[in-house]
């Protein structure tokens, strides 16, 4: 005889329901969006089956079938094809997500009784012309007469000079009725000069989702895709996290609180388990994982054709992040999951 019966509370549905710890619910899901300018447009994302770069008429159709499914929150990245050195197209009152950003919030308030939280994204990549999360410098000492667009090692992204232009999206984006920003260039000290210039102009009550531990993973290749936002030269890794660390997340994670970051996120999730494990662990604010555009296509992939199939990886994967000890999960599934879950 076995000494401990364990499979007895496995012994039909109702008393594995009764027992189990982690449950998810549609308010957990934050949708992520891509929204461009003009009207009528919904353009499939080659390398994102499914999603969509929708202008915001289209948006509002699509974040109405979220509500109406649980899903109350939101995360908002702009795409846009006018892009420059310093990415000023990012900040501009009458930009593609500070419009957009306008009539959603029209049609979706508190008054309206249909009460959403906006979330933008406050990086510089989708709108710089060379696809960086920052301010580029040319090293000096370089040899000028090489091919400096080709060679990654004569440029290097300028931390304090970045910080500025940061500051200003995410102040565009409050003034437009955004309720939280979520700053995602991995700069130090952005999250201080965005809680700075959003008190000084009276904005205390819009809130930091911080992208406080982002690692530079190859997850995120469909997403730049999607924005066409890969850097144009070299790679992210000078400014975004070292995926064979783990402890400097928890550094990243208390510097982002000490800043005044309201909700901090782990970026990738499913790769990252142990990092959101250990942040919840440690740390007692809400906690955000980022199922990233790459973590998506490999559900895709392998459930091709097999909705069934797609269902069940998926809560698994989403229940997974849960249990990890996120208690917000950012994922391009969260209408599909949100549909699924009412199915259980
Ligand atoms: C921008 C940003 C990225 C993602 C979210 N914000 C990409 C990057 O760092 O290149 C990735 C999201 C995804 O892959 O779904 N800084």
């Amino acid at each position: 005889m076995p000494v401990a019966e364990l499979r007895r509370l496995r012994r039909k549905k109702v008393i594995r329901d009764w027992v189990s710890r982690t449950s998810l619910r549609p308010g957990n899901f934050i949708l992520p969006c891509f929204v461009v300018g003009g009207k009528g447009v919904k353009e499939p994302i080659s390398s994102m089956d499914g999603v969509y770069r929708q202008s915001t008429d289209n948006l509002i159709k699509d974040i109405a079938d979220a509500y109406a499914l649980g899903i109350r929150s939101v995360l908002l990245f702009g795409v846009t094809e006018a892009k420059d050195e310093y990415g000023t197209g990012a900040y501009q009152g009458d930009g593609v997500v500070q419009e957009a950003v306008r009539e959603i919030k029209k049609e979706f308030s508190d008054r309206g009784g249909k009460d959403l939280i906006l979330i933008t994204d406050v990086c510089l990549c989708g709108y710089t012309s060379h696809g960086h999360c920052g301010i580029i410098r040319r090293k000096k000492t370089e040899d000028r007469c090489q091919k400096e667009e080709k060679n990654p090692s004569s440029h290097y992204i300028d931390n304090d000079a970045t910080l500025p232009f940061l500051a200003r999206i995410a102040l565009s984006h409050a003034e437009a009725g955004a309720d939280f920003v979520a700053p995602s260039a991995m700069m130090d000290g952005q999250v201080k000069a965005i809680r700075e210039v959003l008190n000084t102009n009276g904005h205390n009550e819009v809130g930091i989702l911080a992208y406080s531990v982002k690692y530079a993973s190859h997850f995120y290749g469909p997403f730049r895709d999607a924005l066409n936002s890969a850097p144009r030269f070299g790679d992210r890794k000078s400014y975004q996290m070292d995926f064979r660390n783990s402890d400097e997340a928890l550094r990243e994670i208390a510097t982002d609180i000490d800043e005044g970051a309201d909700i901090v996120m782990v970026k990738p999730a499913l790769a990252y388990l142990d990092i959101i494990h250990r942040a919840r662990e440690t740390f007692r604010v809400p906690i955000a994982a980022y199922n990233v555009s790459g973590e998506y296509c490999l559900v895709k992939q392998l459930s091709r054709g097999n909705p069934e199939q797609e269902k069940g990886l998926m809560l698994e994967i989403l229940t997974a992040i849960k249990r990890a000890g996120a208690d917000l999960i950012i994922t391009y599934h969260a209408k599909e999951a949100a549909r699924w879950l009412r199915q259980e």
